[in-house]
């Protein structure tokens, strides 16, 4: 694309101020903006006002309780054992994201959680999944989803620490795709004078990522039946749980997520029940106040709390049209050029676009919340102060028996 027909463009689409600083930047930095905005997807703009669709039923979902599970643990876990010796599940580790609010400018899984020594929460997981393999007497494969813009720190980061003990050949690594970010009112921002702002998408753009990458031929080379899709940024996050993936073959699902039961109506966590009849998972950020605060004898209604911690059987993933999912818009800081400066903001200033895997649950037919005990597997380190933070992390380590 050349400067007059970009011009003729971003003017009839209203974001000409994406040439703003043309005229002072060099020819080679020229060449990088029309190719930034050549590669745009402007089209996401569109999703700013428009109406959400509104739910006809909304329902709470039954979860299977901790009761339960500890009732019937043995026959759940000889289940998942099974078929992890079997090499039927694969984990999707989803370390895409920027990490705006804990402010910290690499690849979150290389935070270092430790007190008196290193340890990054890539090295937590990975020696988790070690431990599991350990029990099923077989390495699965793990499919790290990394951006543009963190990909490189983070393979470096796996090759310096001897991929953790993990088998290499058993790490994959993919590039999740970018959408551009805006103002509040829609206007996409640069970057830098010569950049245009460009996050990566949400994490529910795994699924066409990784096939987009070939990836997915890797699964079906490996026989991978299960896929466990869990964040990078829950320090107690378990992987490949025999317990999780034996009660969700057993009970006949197609889906499963981890919930913990939600403590306060202004939790920020997403909230599996139905919508439609269908399984859903509301976002904290677009739920209603009257929808948090529903309670019946004391408990809050809709208390499925999910820790971003999915299994999905592959075929029916295969079968689901994953390029429909629709984009969110989230409010979150970001860097940008304002009158020449480049800004970093303190409050949330724009939209990023962002797909979310909770769709896919959505789109399966059913989805068994599973329970897990809060003080056990979930400690997500999303701000770097405050509630689920560093300081309420490192905390909930040590309670579990890990020496910072
Ligand atoms: P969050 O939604 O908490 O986003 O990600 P984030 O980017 O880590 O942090 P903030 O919102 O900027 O502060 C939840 C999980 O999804 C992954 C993250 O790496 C984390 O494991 N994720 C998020 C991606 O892989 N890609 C994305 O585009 C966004």
């Amino acid at each position: 694309m050349d400067y007059q027909s970009a011009k003729k463009y971003l003017t009839e689409i209203g974001q000409e101020q994406l040439l703003e600083y043309y005229d002072e930047l060099t020819p080679s930095q020229r060449e990088q903006l029309l190719e930034d905005i050549s590669g745009t997807d402007f089209s996401v703009i569109q999703n700013i006002g428009m109406p959400h669709k509104s739910p006809q039923r909304i329902e709470p979902l039954k979860p299977l309780e901790l009761s339960e599970i500890s009732r019937r643990s043995k026959e759940f876990e000889a289940a998942g054992l099974n078929l992890l010796a079997q090499g039927k599940a694969a984990v999707v580790l989803l370390a895409g994201g920027q990490g705006t609010r804990l402010g910290f400018d690499k690849p979150k899984g290389m935070f270092n959680i430790g007190v008196t020594r290193n340890l990054s929460l890539f090295e937590l997981h990975f020696k988790n999944m070690l431990t599991v393999a350990g029990r099923a007497g077989r390495a699965f494969p793990v499919f790290v989803m990394t951006s543009r813009s963190n990909n490189d720190d983070t393979v470096n980061f796996f090759k310096e620490n001897g991929y953790f003990g993990y088998p290499q050949n058993k790490i994959y690594f993919f590039i999740q795709d970018v959408a551009p970010a805006c103002s509040f009112d829609g206007k996409i921002f640069l970057e830098q004078k010569h950049r245009v702002s460009l996050a990566p998408n949400g994490n529910g753009g795994w699924y066409k990522s990784l096939v987009s990458c070939g990836l997915d031929k890797v699964m079906e080379r490996e026989g991978v039946e299960w896929i466990n899709v869990c964040g990078v940024d829950n320090v107690l996050q378990s992987f490949c749980d025999p317990l999780f993936l034996g009660a969700t073959v057993k009970e006949g699902y197609a889906c499963a997520a981890k919930i913990v039961l939600k403590e306060r109506p202004e939790e920020n966590v997403g909230l599996l029940c139905t919508v439609d009849g269908r399984p859903s998972v509301i976002e904290y950020y677009e739920m209603d106040d009257r929808l948090k605060r529903a309670s019946k004898d004391g408990r809050l209604l809709y208390c499925n709390g999910v820790t971003l911690n999915y299994l999905f059987n592959a075929d029916i993933l295969k079968r689901t049209n994953c390029a429909d999912f629709p984009y969110h818009l989230a409010k979150k800081k970001i860097v940008h050029m304002e009158k020449g400066v480049q800004v970093h903001p303190a409050e949330p200033c724009g939209y990023k676009f962002e797909t979310l895997v909770v769709d896919m649950v959505n789109a399966m037919e059913n989805c068994l919340p599973f329970q897990v005990e809060r003080n056990r597997e979930f400690a997500p380190v999303k701000n770097a102060e405050g509630a689920d933070s560093v300081a309420t992390a490192r905390a909930l380590l040590e309670e579990n028996g890990i020496k910072l």
